[in-house]
């Protein structure tokens, strides 16, 4: 049987979407799949971690507003044909990451146009305006939208988002004993959905390979 190819683009501020991918593309390729992995890389990050409370204020809005976050030129292997592509990224102020935004105003339509894509997502809770404006965005661009891939943190609120934010301002509590960590055990996704990613990129592969 020929076997299928996969582009994975994807943006990810603090590796979260990244490590959840590893898996994805790990449970994809044992089924054989070829998997090309692009890292989409803004010209001018956000630091992280954000300098000061305000720095982070500042970054809220502006992706609140959807500001595009200008990304590097992508490889050329981007444009080659592939049996499905996918876009993955984190949620920023509930909606699409401004590097994805900026590849999909730029690159969208030759990348994704008449293809096969499945959104991925990686937040701490909020994933369904992101999820209703990338289906928006990349049926423009005429391709056909798989259901999307969601992962959300599986921490308690309000440790969840106490937590987001000490991470993103660098002041993480990293003692073991506190009271703070009996309730939120590490920032972002745990073992148990880097699994769970693994399998869904079993399945996806089963379901190219028509083997499900
Ligand atoms: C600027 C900014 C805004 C965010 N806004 C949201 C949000 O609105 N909803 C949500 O569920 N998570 C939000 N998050 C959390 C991220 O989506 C979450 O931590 C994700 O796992 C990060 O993935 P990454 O490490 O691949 O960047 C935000 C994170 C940042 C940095």
């Amino acid at each position: 049987m020929a076997t299928k190819r996969v582009l994975i683009v994807f943006y990810s501020f603090t590796q979260q979407t990244k490590l959840l991918l590893k898996k994805f593309a790990a449970g994809l390729e044992s089924e054989g799949v070829d998997v090309v992995m692009e890292r989409l890389a803004p010209k001018e990050p956000y630091n992280f971690p954000f300098k000061s409370d305000f720095a982070l204020f500042k970054a809220m809005v502006k992706t609140f507003c959807m500001l595009r976050l200008t990304v590097k030129p992508i490889s050329e292997e981007c444009f080659e044909e592939y049996d499905c592509v996918v876009l993955a990224g984190p949620t920023w102020s509930y909606n699409i990451s401004g590097p994805v935004l900026d590849f999909l105003d730029r690159h969208g339509e030759d990348v994704c146009s008449g293809r096969r894509v499945v959104p991925f997502i990686s937040c701490r809770s909020y994933w369904r305006v992101h999820y209703w404006e990338i289906k928006r965005f990349l049926t423009r661009c005429g391709a056909k939208v798989d259901p999307v891939v969601v992962f959300t943190h599986p921490t308690k609120e309000p440790f969840r988002f106490i937590g987001l934010v000490l991470q993103l301002r660098g002041k993480m509590v990293r003692k073991e004993g506190s009271w703070f960590r009996k309730y939120y055990p590490g920032y972002g996704h745990n073992e148990a959905q880097g699994l769970l990613a693994r399998e869904k990129g079993v399945q996806l592969a089963k379901d190219l390979l028509g083997s499900g």
